[in-house]
């Protein structure tokens, strides 16, 4: 008899899924992985927006937190990412891991974190980075890198004693996912790609497998 071809073998197989996989239990695996692999930042990943018009923008943030409930992110909200989800309520995520040869598409519907989530996770970041906050009008223009070190300087001085509070307009986002779909790289491009999709937040998941 004979032997299945490599181009046979390579679509049947489906290494890397099971039917018990939860897109979340699957996203944990992969984000573990990566943590092992990744020369930095596994917790990278592109959050996609459009503005009022319909333009698309792009830009990488750093994977804060995650759980049933979603995958969350911290920013300036008046930041251009931050008007745009604030005015449309979507965004999309995408992880790429080179050392793996994986990626991972989120889309969804976006809601702010409590304030407490937010000040618990301000309170964790650096002095200098939570000085950084109030220093930065994130995505306005600036006229030169010496006004942003005067920034820098004067609220150093405001917040030289005591704690430095969480800036009012800063906070995290949650992607609350619609799809996640999980692709991975198969010899001759017949890649893996597999997508979890629910109607609402808070219904079941459907699972099926995508042609490359
Ligand atoms: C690896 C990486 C991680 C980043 N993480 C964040 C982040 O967590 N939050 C953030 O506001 N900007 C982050 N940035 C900067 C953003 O990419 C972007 O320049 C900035 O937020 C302004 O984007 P906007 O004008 O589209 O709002 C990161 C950039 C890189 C390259």
């Amino acid at each position: 008899m004979n032997q299945p071809s490599d181009l046979l073998k390579t679509i049947t197989a489906a290494k890397g899924f099971t039917d018990a996989d939860t897109p979340l239990a699957l996203f944990a695996e992969w984000l573990e992985d990566a943590e092992k692999s990744e020369p930095n930042d596994p917790n990278a990943m592109s959050v996609a927006t459009v503005d009022e018009t319909g333009m698309p923008n792009v830009r990488m943030v750093l994977l804060k937190d995650f759980d049933d409930a979603g995958f969350v992110f911290y920013t300036n909200f008046e930041s251009a990412k931050g008007r745009e989800i604030l005015g449309q309520g979507k965004a999309a995520l995408n992880f790429h891991w080179k050392s793996l040869r994986r990626q991972v598409r989120i889309r969804g519907l976006v809601e702010t974190v409590s304030d407490e989530e937010a000040d618990d996770y301000f309170a964790s970041r650096a002095r200098d980075s939570r000085i950084g906050a109030w220093a930065s009008q994130q995505s306005r223009s600036l006229e030169s890198r010496f006004a942003f070190e005067k920034s820098i300087a004067k609220f150093t001085a405001k917040f030289a004693v005591g704690a430095v509070p969480r800036p009012p307009y800063w906070s995290g986002f949650r992607v609350q996912p619609l799809s996640i779909e999980f692709w991975h790289d198969r010899p001759y491009r017949l890649h893996d790609r597999i997508v979890f999709s629910r109607d609402n937040v808070d219904t079941d998941w459907h699972k099926v497998r995508l042609y490359p």
